[in-house]
């Protein structure tokens, strides 16, 4: 990676196609917002100072509001590239999510309303939230599951995942949870990284309609890691929808039979106890494990919630990440429910049955937060103003966007049309690695910038830098850094401390290095560019190039695969794909890219493919993917091209046909 890969050509289009000048673009905070906002700018300001020049007073003030088991002697303990925080402490996240609000006589409040695709309705109150995640506890404990190890969520959008993360949680069994569109191989290669014997998943689930066979890819999953030498020895199954699945006796276990009458207490757990693994994409095909252990993420899970999200207690909150993502994780899920708040849930598709359906939940539901991906806001862009205008949105006061850069156009719809002007809309930018939001404004304590992440939340400290550690000037592009630990940081790439500290730390000489390029203004909103890596972000899915790759490759028709990023109006960012046949084969894109979801899941589908004559390469070989994103862009190609072992390869893959 070079500075110069950050004028790389498939940037997103921040400040591009419309761009305002900065100050003008600004949308002041609505009175009404400010009047009652969580964090007033003077919060704000003395909180920030404090998190900065004294962290472990500002942190051991925020952790007063939890429970702790046995309190920690030292905040934070800070030996580059590790932390721990809260040292010496224990506590349980499952117990200041459920028991505490009970305990405080908060048990008749709801925690979760879930809706399903066929507009099913489901609601919990914290008291029997506790319950389900407490008999849930005591079956994963009858099945085996005991504190420390890892058990596998590949569940739909249902309450039981929520149950089943708590449930994890309460007993101290890592979860790792994978995203339902991932395919048998790449839930297999979780399961073995993870070294993880316990899955929890369902018998189907439903997209638009469709149903999807969860328990069999589960079943051929398992298939795949025993054949890795990962052995499996209990799965429990939620019946969602009653569909016939087949159970394997002494390993299969429904979830509404393990679950008897007893219930199992929160356990009483380190600070730096693993609380859960994350598998996200890298620069290399390799998924990495993403850690995050107990007291730390909670806090900042907790904070950045209430801070950038303003929750309180007549809202219902709904982030619309599935929980296969980290956001799913910290705001679906955690955020919410350590605060006491009421988390919304949906299973289905955003536009099913109709573009009305989002609109149509808000307004029968009363959701007052809304907190969703700019992917999903320019789809329903795209359709025009007409069919949210059918809808009652009334109760909305406040819209957020996270996952990928928001171009001004759909932040000023979302705006616009969504929020009628009333809402602040907050852009999060964060990472699987950071666990909560980093970089956002506050909605009742700073303009928002649109297309422009914002300033940095309490204990961070951004700084942009050349490849030299230099810093750059207000306004000039680098990487995006952070400087000083905070709680809910990444501890480690599971079994491999040595990834995690080249990678995260390993970069530039004692700072975090985000893989993001990013630029800050002279008075500290930093607009965040996109990845400066391999790692491809497509409908605020990531992704890495390397994983697409391989599995290309492992096609016996294709010799060499070369994945880049083609922007794309909708998804951000497009899967485009580069393949070298075989001699004397000719690949069928079609069946390329079946094979692709096969191997990986649909998320990995190439959208673009283009059986290639030849591949760019210098002449010690390395693919010049620069030139590559150039021809998948459409554009013409700039830069220098006299490294190439045969410069003529460019023009004859600019000419052949994109499949
Ligand atoms: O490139 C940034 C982009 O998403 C990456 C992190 O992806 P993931 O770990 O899957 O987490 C997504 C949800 C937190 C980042 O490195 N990204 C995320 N949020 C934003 C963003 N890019 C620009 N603006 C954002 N608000």
């Amino acid at each position: 990676m070079s500075q110069s890969d950050l004028l790389r050509p498939n940037l997103p289009e921040q400040g591009s196609i419309e761009h305002i000048s900065r100050q003008e673009a600004r949308i002041p905070v609505p009175e009404a917002f400010a009047a009652q906002a969580n964090v007033t700018p003077g919060q704000y300001a003395e909180w920030y100072r404090e998190s900065i020049e004294s962290p472990e007073t500002f942190w051991d003030a925020r952790a007063k509001d939890f429970h702790w088991f046995q309190p920690y002697h030292r905040v934070l303990d800070w030996q580059p590239p590790f932390a721990q925080w809260f040292v010496g402490g224990q506590t349980n996240l499952s117990y200041n999510a459920l028991d505490r609000h009970v305990d405080a006589g908060r048990g008749d409040k709801r925690a979760l309303v879930w809706e399903g695709e066929e507009g099913e309705v489901r609601e919990y109150t914290y008291a029997q939230l506790l319950d389900e995640v407490s008999l849930t506890a005591a079956a994963l404990t009858r099945l085996g599951v005991k504190k420390g190890d890892r058990v596998t969520l590949y569940l739909p959008m249902i309450p039981e995942a929520v149950m089943a993360m708590l449930a994890c949680t309460r007993i101290g069994a890592p979860h790792t949870v994978v995203f339902g569109g991932f395919a048998a191989g790449a839930i297999a290669d979780r399961m073995v990284a993870a070294g993880s014997e316990f899955v929890i998943t369902a018998d189907i689930g439903q997209r638009k309609g469709e149903p999807l066979p969860l328990k069999s890819v589960v079943d051929e999953a398992i298939k795949l890691a025993e054949e890795q030498g990962q052995a499996v020895r209990g799965v429990l199954v939620v019946r969602h929808t009653g569909s016939d699945v087949t159970m394997q006796p002494g390993r299969d276990h429904w979830w509404h039979e393990a679950r008897t009458d007893e219930r199992e207490d929160a356990l009483p757990l380190d600070s730096e106890h693993p609380l859960f693994i994350l598998y996200t994409s890298g620069s290399t095909g390799k998924p990495k494990g993403i850690l995050h252990t107990t007291a730390g993420y909670m806090i900042g899970a907790a904070l950045s919630t209430y801070a950038a999200l303003d929750l309180k207690d007549h809202d219902l909150f709904w982030c619309t990440a599935d929980v296969g993502w980290i956001t799913g994780h910290t705001y679906s899920t955690y955020g919410p429910l350590l605060l006491g708040q009421t988390t919304f849930m949906y299973e289905g598709a955003h536009n099913y049955p109709h573009w009305g359906r989002f609109w149509d939940m808000i307004g029968r539901h009363g959701i007052t937060i809304l907190y969703t991906a700019p992917t999903a806001i320019r789809s329903f862009m795209r359709h025009g103003d007409d069919t949210p205008a059918e809808y009652d949105l009334s109760s909305l006061r406040l819209l957020g966007s996270v996952g990928e850069p928001i171009n001004p156009q759909a932040w000023h719809w979302y705006h616009r049309v969504i929020g009628a002007e009333r809402c602040p809309v907050v852009d999060t930018w964060w990472q699987t690695e950071t666990g909560s939001i980093m970089l956002t404004t506050l909605p009742g304590a700073h303009p928002a910038e649109p297309g422009t992440a914002g300033v940095p939340m309490f204990g961070i400290d951004p700084v942009i830098l050349n490849r030299e550690g230099e810093e750059m000037q207000a306004d000039e592009g680098g990487f995006l850094t952070l400087r000083q630990p905070w709680p809910s940081m990444l501890r480690t790439v599971y079994g491999d401390d040595e990834r995690y500290a080249k990678t995260y730390f390993g970069e530039i000489d004692g700072v975090y290095f985000a893989g993001d390029g990013a630029r800050r203004s002279e008075d500290g909103y930093v607009t965040v560019l996109g990845r400066v890596d391999d790692v491809l972000n497509v409908s605020g899915h990531r992704l890495s190039t390397a994983e697409v790759e391989s599995a290309l490759v492992a096609h016996p028709q294709v010799a060499e695969a070369a994945v880049v990023g083609k922007p794309d109006e909708m998804k951000g960012e497009s899967i485009f794909a580069f393949v070298l046949p075989q001699e004397g084969q000719t690949p069928d894109p079609q069946e390329l890219r079946q094979y692709v979801s096969d191997l990986i899941g649909k998320v990995a589908r190439p959208d673009h493919i283009v059986v290639a004559p030849a591949l760019p390469k210098t002449r010690s070989g390395k693919i010049m993917r620069r030139f590559l994103r150039q021809i998948a862009a459409g554009k013409s190609i700039e830069g220098d091209t006299s490294t190439l072992d045969d410069p003529s390869v460019l023009e004859r893959l600019a000419a052949t046909p994109v499949e």
